[in-house]
């Protein structure tokens, strides 16, 4: 089943004089549990892409369902409640709340959206994410992967059904890059969760099963791993 598609998106920022074509004509679908990754140089569209489909942003043109449903049908409300319940967003900067615990940090969208935190679910998160012992903790007092991880568990907290990150793994290191990457890929299939990762690295993009290169705002390449 196909969650989320996007029909001729158009992005273009206006810039001075001059005019900005961040997205050209991009359509896609993408089908739901699966692990697609956007690559391309800097400044050829990917995080706006993103945005956009996450429903964080408005193309100028162009179409994206979610389940179906038009995205940009939505009132600004019923577009942050959607996000809030039905997505997850992880961001090159943790962007952790430094007064909170890494627990604290992790429950704030769920209690946010009034709800009960589910705390066996959580409990599964920070487990699978191997941050379990970290959780008391200060964001101040854990390492940048170590952070990251409480912000993927953050992201997963509500059960989201599409997860989107965009450069996760930039501030970190080889290694806990890699950590990162991997548990994110883990999880995401775990959880059967739909994950849409931005990055500019080929050798991060090449653990999804999909590659979408952008090109100046357009899709040069479409490839889906044989594996
Ligand atoms: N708010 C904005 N106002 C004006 N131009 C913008 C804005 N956001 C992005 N752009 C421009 O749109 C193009 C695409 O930007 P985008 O951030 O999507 O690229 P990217 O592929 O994510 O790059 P990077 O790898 O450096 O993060 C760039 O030319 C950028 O300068
Ligand atoms: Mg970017």
């Amino acid at each position: 089943m196909q969650i989320l598609q996007c029909e001729n998106l158009n992005k273009t920022y206006a810039s001075g004089e001059s005019a900005v074509h961040a997205l050209n004509n991009v359509t896609f679908a993408l089908e739901q549990g699966a692990f697609c990754a956007v690559t391309g140089p800097s400044g050829s569209g990917k995080s706006t892409l993103l945005h956009i489909l996450g429903g964080l942003e408005y193309p100028t043109s162009g179409k994206v369902f979610y389940q179906g449903e038009e995205l940009f049908k939505y009132n600004d409300n019923q577009l942050s409640i959607l996000r809030r319940r039905r997505f997850g967003f992880v961001f090159q900067a943790y962007n952790l709340v430094e007064e909170l615990t890494g627990y604290e940090n992790i429950l704030l969208p769920v209690l946010l959206d009034k709800k009960k935190p589910d705390e066996k679910h959580i409990s599964m998160l920070t487990k699978l994410l191997g941050i379990d012992d970290r959780l008391s903790h200060l964001p101040s007092a854990l390492s940048g992967g170590q952070q990251q991880r409480v912000a993927i568990a953050r992201a997963l907290a509500n059960k989201p059904a599409v997860l989107f990150a965009d450069e996760p793994t930039g501030n970190l290191d080889g290694k806990a890059g890699r950590e990162v990457l991997s548990l994110l890929k883990y999880a995401g299939k775990e959880l059967g969760v739909t994950l849409v990762l931005v990055s500019h690295d080929l050798s991060v993009a090449e653990q999804a099963e999909r590659i979408i290169a952008l090109e100046d705002g357009s899709i040069e390449r479409d490839t889906t791993a044989a594996r």
